[in-house]
């Protein structure tokens, strides 16, 4: 309708946009209209966001002119990068500017970027507790995204900064979930200790960020974290055994192991589950379970997402006995 406020969703077909399309989507009498933005409105995923009612526009991060012909028109924009598409920080806050540069020039009138800490504010290059990465960073795909935050206000932006968590669906797709170990029981590995990490409902961040955009200008300038709860290892291997019915344990390394396990971005990985392990109160506490189900009411928790998702987590087979059984 002609008096909606458009919101400009970049990564629309992606988790964290695709759960505000579907949130903007859901709430027809909300005010706002949604636009997503696909590199391909030609693919399934695109072409199904319109026929549920977005209006579907092609751009790439990587190229602003089409962020700005994108961004033209709309009251605001949910900015994202996706760091695991190229493990480069370099092009993440290129992307992230000119992201940005297109809010400029468009005029938008509130801007969410989901960021993530720099962690090099806690833990200096300097600092030999863990090892820096590419030369200049200690977690590559959050100290780029938390130096990328800079360009956001020294434009003037009105800019809130999305401090987002774990997701959940790790566990489904990105090989982060129950794994046999050589006594055949199903095991978790994170280098986390006893202490907790923020998790989340992949969808449940775009529905914060329509929480964000409802709320008019109340967080504009700010910084707001997010999750859906705080878990241990050993509370998340608990919920995962009555989850899925069968002995899930945790299996807590040092980072040093987890860093050296091998895997594209294991490193990175290692000293970010390092900084959330040495950082607890400071990660956690910046993002409380209240305010976030304030922003979002229906948030689910870990067992919550378990219920829904529980058949969805690839389980390795039970490894043959050498007998050959
Ligand atoms: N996994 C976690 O636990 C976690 C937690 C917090 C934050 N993050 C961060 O989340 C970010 C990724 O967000 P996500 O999980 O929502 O991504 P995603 O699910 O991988 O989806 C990304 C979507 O963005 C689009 N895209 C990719 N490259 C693009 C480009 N150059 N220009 C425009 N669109 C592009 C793709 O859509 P089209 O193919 O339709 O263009 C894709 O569907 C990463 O930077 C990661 O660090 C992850």
């Amino acid at each position: 309708m002609a008096n909606e406020k458009i919101l400009a969703v970049v990564g629309a077909t992606g988790a964290q946009g695709s759960g505000l399309v579907r949130a903007v989507l859901s709430d027809r009498r909300g005010g706002y209209a949604v636009r997503a933005l696909t590199r391909n409105p030609g693919s399934e995923k695109a072409k199904e966001l319109a026929r549920l009612g977005a209006e579907v526009v092609a751009a790439d991060v990587d190229d602003v002119e089409s962020l700005k012909k994108a961004f033209r028109g709309a009251y605001g924009a949910f900015c994202v990068t996706f760091f695991w598409e190229h493990f480069s920080p370099e092009q993440e806050i290129a992307q992230a500017t000119a992201m940005a540069h297109a809010a400029k020039d468009a005029g938008l009138r509130h801007v969410i970027w989901s960021t993530l800490e720099d962690t090099r504010n806690w833990v200096p290059l300097e600092d030999k507790r863990m090892p820096t990465l590419m030369g200049k960073y200690k977690v590559p795909h959050l100290d780029a995204k938390g130096e990328a935050d800079r360009v956001f206000t020294d434009l003037g932006l009105p800019v809130t900064f999305l401090l987002t968590s774990f997701y959940w669906e790790n566990l489904i797709h990105f090989g982060m979930g129950p794994k046999r170990g050589p006594d055949g029981k199903l095991a978790i590995t994170f280098p986390m200790g006893d202490k907790k990490l923020p998790g989340i409902a992949s969808e449940d961040i775009g529905k914060c960020a329509y929480g964000i955009f409802r709320k008019g200008s109340e967080f504009i300038g700010k910084t707001v974290g997010i999750a859906g709860e705080h878990l241990t290892g050993a509370q998340m291997a608990a919920a995962l055994t009555k989850a899925l019915g069968q002995e899930v344990r945790y299996n807590d390394v040092p980072p040093e192991v987890y860093r050296n396990l091998g895997f594209p971005g294991a490193e990175d990985l290692g000293n970010m589950f390092q900084f959330k392990r040495d950082f607890e109160q400071v990660f956690c506490g910046a993002r409380d379970i209240g305010f976030s189900r304030s922003l979002n009411p229906s948030m689910q928790n870990f067992e919550a997402w378990l219920s829904r998702n529980r058949s969805r987590i690839p389980l390795e087979e039970e490894v043959k006995k050498a007998s050959g059984e």
